[in-house]
């Protein structure tokens, strides 16, 4: 673990942190500053046991956020329902981490706002334990400790030294910094991407025609969903433009979500600078020219006559954009002659790669969880075997990194 001069930055990552009743709650305010100095944003769920040991406005000061105590007060639940503080972040700290507490997370137990975060989100979780060495030491604890670990819930010691009360052995809380390196490290804050900034566009659009209709596709935005996954995963600071879609928002992934190709457009544009940037929103062709004001009328003379106008086109206006990312990635569709038309399309556009994948009739691309790509560049043609959407994304972006590697 380096905590040597150049510290992990973590602009724009969202930190929950749960600061159970444990006397190690005093190095929490500590690790509040430390998050927010790399550049994180940190939003506090104090149990009530903590509050013994620090005040919600002690570290209300340090996050600069309000600090979320009561599952039941009203005003914590119209402004932010326990179930948007549990997803609205990239990772959910638990420091320290009490027996009682990863007792009730390893049963599941929800009955405070903090426990029913933690049942509540599906982000990464980071433990920091800290308690009494026989506390730790007991099967109870080593048995829950082993059922979250199971689970994927991650841990940072906790340390052996002196304990509170005057003992000492295994039950400290790891320091602030080590707990801020273990969550850079689950940020991907130290990966090959770190420090560059990524950009996404998936998903569909939709076209208005009036206002109840609309045009669109069957895009469904998970080949784009995992790319932004999996570029915040190498460590890039990933803006995701989405269209209206079911997949939910990516860990670590800022979502901008838009309705029409020009809002799709605007919120690219709106993202850069970027040092990458992948197209792959299905993004609709035409609009309609005129939006009718009104609900257009069946009776109206018979079936209305759309007239359609062209859309931007977003991956040919970012690859000669002023701003132009280092590197633009675009999709090709193809159902026939694919890579010779997804050369014709890299030149037309302007990008430098295109992902060329054959959508016939019974590839099952559009909406499938498998597609099988060509990686179409200047130096040539990469045939990549048939992969998953989520694999098809890792290797993308580790393409990504090693391009972009300085
Ligand atoms: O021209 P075509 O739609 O086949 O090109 C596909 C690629 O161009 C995809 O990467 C897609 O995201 C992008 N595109 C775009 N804006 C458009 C149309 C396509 O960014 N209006």
């Amino acid at each position: 673990m380096s905590h040597g001069p150049s510290p992990v930055k973590l602009p724009g990552r969202r930190v929950l942190l749960v600061i159970s009743g444990g006397i190690a709650a005093y190095k929490s305010l500590d690790l509040i500053r430390r998050f927010r100095e790399r550049g994180a944003a940190v939003r506090v769920i104090m149990t009530a046991a903590a509050q013994q040991f620090v005040t919600p406005l002690a570290a209300a000061a340090l996050s600069h956020e309000r600090v979320y105590t009561d599952l039941w007060s009203l005003t914590d639940e119209s402004e932010m329902g326990h179930l948007r503080l549990a997803q609205e972040a990239d990772l959910v700290v638990v420091a320290p981490a009490t027996a009682d507490l990863l007792a009730k997370m390893a049963a599941g137990l929800a009955d405070d706002l903090a426990s029913t975060a933690l049942l509540a989100t599906d982000r990464p979780i980071l433990v920091a334990p800290a308690m009494n060495h026989r506390m730790w030491a007991h099967p109870a604890t080593r048995a829950n400790i082993d059922i979250l670990e199971a689970r994927g819930v991650r841990r940072i010691g906790p340390n052996a030294g002196e304990l509170a009360e005057g003992e000492s052995g295994w039950g400290r809380m790891a320091e602030p910094l080590e707990i801020v390196e273990a969550a850079a490290a689950i940020l991907g804050a130290g990966g090959p991407l770190a420090a560059r900034r990524a950009l996404v566009t998936s998903g569909p659009t939709q076209e208005p025609i009036d206002p109840v209709r609309y045009i669109s596709n069957r895009s469904s935005g998970k080949q784009g969903h995992a790319i932004a996954a999996a570029l915040a995963r190498l460590g890039a600071e990933t803006t995701l433009v989405s269209g209206p879609v079911q997949e939910p928002d990516p860990p670590g992934v800022r979502v901008v979500r838009v309705t029409t190709a020009a809002e799709m457009l605007a919120a690219c544009e709106a993202a850069l600078p970027a040092d990458v940037a992948v197209c792959a929103a299905a993004v609709a062709d035409w609009r309609a020219a005129e939006i009718a004001g009104e609900k257009i009328k069946k009776s109206a003379g018979g079936p209305p006559i759309l007239r359609m106008t062209e859309n931007p086109d977003i991956l040919a206006t970012l690859s000669r954009h002023a701003q132009r990312p280092r590197l633009v990635v675009g999709f090709a569709a193809e159902t026939e002659k694919v890579i010779e038309h997804a050369q014709e399309k890299r030149l037309k556009k302007g990008c430098d790669w295109i992902l060329a994948n054959d959508v016939s009739p019974g590839t099952g691309t559009f909406g499938g969880s498998s597609n099988t790509v060509h990686l179409v560049t200047a130096e040539g043609v990469e045939d990549w075997p048939p992969l998953a959407k989520t694999e098809v994304a890792e290797r993308l972006a580790r393409r990504i990194a090693e391009r972009l590697a300085p």
